[in-house]
């Protein structure tokens, strides 16, 4: 297994490793791609000792440049560029590269031809530098550059042989494409501002702009009402890493590969909507689920490089072991269901529920983070977390250690695992790697083959019994009391923690179905109820 990761400061809100783990999935490689994220008085320390840890790295601001001096080898184009945007480490020695000229011409080429057309670039930093380099390998006719400090344009201008300019608009006709290098327009920044006079457009110009957030820069709305056109520079970030990914693998890869880890990543639960099954689908929801589950794992691979150990082990197990004269309560915080589509009203939302939940009398949460059939983000553990101090169970569809390690790094202190999707040894070894990080398991059964499986061969502590027949989605109350009573006698029995799941709605339902377990998962009518903390109370202390 061969480590990289994006080298920044700040890197949390990078974007690089979801596409390259996104790379990596469909490569079937098993590479893991992380975050450094480093300041600038600390690289030298981190050149000198953690980088020898990693097989490459993708470079961003602010070491672009200042990460040169510790590198044993630059590739000719980055040394004239003067920014290395990739890193490889080869036997023991770092080469730099640039790639994000090679993202900024192919995101062009594939909607303008630059040769033999006349060219004016905004700006004088860094990005400008490798734009102006790009051109200037693409046979395009004349290079015109301008800058807010027209000083720095004309340093660039001699370097490049090319020519700096300070009233653009005597090259208005002349000039065919514009580009903007600046960082003015950019979301939070200096947002609906352009770097140049919307006067300046006319219907023969096209105009790019390295700034993709938002998509609709002002520069690029100016120039769509001249009636020219614009071409957002959100392709660039995805190509320069196909280029890196060619650096990283010796391979290539469909840019849309890159582009699912971007897409995935920005999810939200604003832009969610439920899943509609087709018939084939029907027949078996869960293999549906689990065969997407697959398809999104690359979105953890990062949490696996360092895995966070839980500071305070088995909470969760710990607080369902206190003895307690009615059930205690895991409440199910499940933005929508397949059957019931979303399920958080406008008004609400994530950590008052849990808030909600927990003034009710909840014991634990359980918060899904599955995105595509129960509108669930991972990131909801954290904000729950940072709001109110119960223990957290992630609940997913898990087959693979990085989630669990994920799990850990948002802060969960438990996770789900399924029987009916992981086979009993595969289960084992989630349970040993959830125990490693500290964190507890639920063990979810259907079925009595599955519950005595999960007894036999497996150390499960916290057993889970659910009503729903996950195949066909359809709830059988009973499914507690008589799997329970199959397994009266098994020398196990009494150590388990034994939790009833789905079907739970009432008092009159815990003493008719499951009055045996230690604690009830409740989800659905919890999240129907418009007030949870009065529902959670009848469903504990109703006399
Ligand atoms: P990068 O490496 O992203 O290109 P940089 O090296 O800091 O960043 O360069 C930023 C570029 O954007 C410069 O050309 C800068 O102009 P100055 O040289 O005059 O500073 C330009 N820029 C930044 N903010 C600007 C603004 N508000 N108006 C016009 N140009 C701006």
């Amino acid at each position: 297994m061969s480590i990289f990761a994006i080298l920044a400061y700040p890197a949390s809100h990078s974007l690089s490793p979801a596409m390259h783990n996104a790379a990596f999935q469909y490569l079937k490689l098993p590479h893991r791609y992380g975050r450094c994220e480093i300041k600038p008085e600390d690289l030298e320390s981190f050149f000198k000792g953690d980088a020898k840890n990693y097989t490459g790295f993708s470079v961003s601001v602010p070491h672009k440049e200042t990460c040169m001096q510790f590198l044993d080898e630059i590739d000719e184009s980055a040394q004239i560029i003067g920014a290395v945007n990739t890193i490889i480490q080869k036997n023991g020695k770092l080469k730099g590269y640039n790639t994000d000229y090679l993202g900024f011409i192919h995101s062009l080429c594939e909607h303008f031809n630059p040769q033999e057309k006349t060219i004016l670039i905004i700006g004088a930093g860094g990005a400008s530098r490798a734009i102006v380099y790009a051109l200037k390998e693409s046979n395009v006719k004349k290079i015109y550059i301008w800058n807010r400090s027209s000083e720095k344009a004309k340093q660039l201008a001699e370097e490049f042989e090319i020519e700096a300019i300070n009233d653009i608009f005597t090259i208005q006709d002349e000039v065919d494409l514009v580009v903007n290098t600046t960082s003015l327009g950019m979301k939070g920044k200096d947002e609906g501002k352009s770097p140049i006079l919307k006067e300046f457009w006319k219907s023969h110009h096209t105009a790019y702009d390295i700034v993709y957030t938002p998509t609709h820069t002002q520069f690029l709305i100016d120039v769509v009402s001249a009636n020219a056109i614009a071409i957002s520079g959100e392709r660039m970030l995805s190509f320069q890493a196909l280029y890196q990914v060619k650096l990283f693998t010796e391979q290539n890869i469909p840019v849309d590969i890159l582009e699912f880890g971007l897409h995935l990543s920005k999810r939200t639960f604003d832009h969610f909507e439920a899943v509609k099954f087709t018939e084939k689908e029907k027949k078996d929801v869960l293999k549906t689920i689990v065969v997407n589950k697959s398809s999104e794992l690359f979105l953890s691979f990062e949490y696996e490089i360092n895995p966070i150990k839980n500071k305070i082990p088995h909470v969760f197990l710990h607080a369902l072991q206190k003895e307690k004269q009615t059930p205690h309560i895991i409440a199910e915080i499940k933005p929508a269901s397949p059957r019931e589509g979303k399920l958080i009203r406008e008004n609400e939302n994530i950590e008052n529920i849990a808030k909600e939940y927990k003034e009710g009398g909840a014991t634990a949460l359980s918060i899904i983070t599955d995105y595509v059939f129960f509108g669930g983000l991972v990131h909801n553990i954290s904000k729950v977390k940072k709001t109110i101090s119960l223990p957290i169970l992630r609940k997913d569809f898990i087959i693979h250690e990085s989630q669990i390690a994920e799990a850990s790094f948002y802060g969960a202190d438990a996770v789900l695992l399924m029987r009916s999707v992981l086979t009993s040894q595969r289960l084992q070894e989630l349970l040993e790697y959830a125990e490693r990080l500290g964190l507890d398991a639920l063990v979810e059964i259907h079925t009595e083959s599955e519950l005595l499986s999960v007894l036999n061969d497996t150390t499960a502590q916290i057993i889970g019994i659910n009503a729903r027949n996950l195949h066909t989605l359809e709830i059988n109350p009973l499914n507690f009391s008589e799997l329970l009573a199959k397994v009266k006698s098994h020398p196990r029995f009494s150590e388990i923690i034994w939790v009833a799941e789905s079907g739970i709605s009432s008092y009159d339902d815990i003493k008719k179905y499951a009055s045996k377990a230690n604690a009830l998962l409740v989800g659905s009518s919890l999240m129907k109820s418009e007030n949870k903390v009065e529902s959670l109370k009848n469903l504990l202390y109703k006399t």
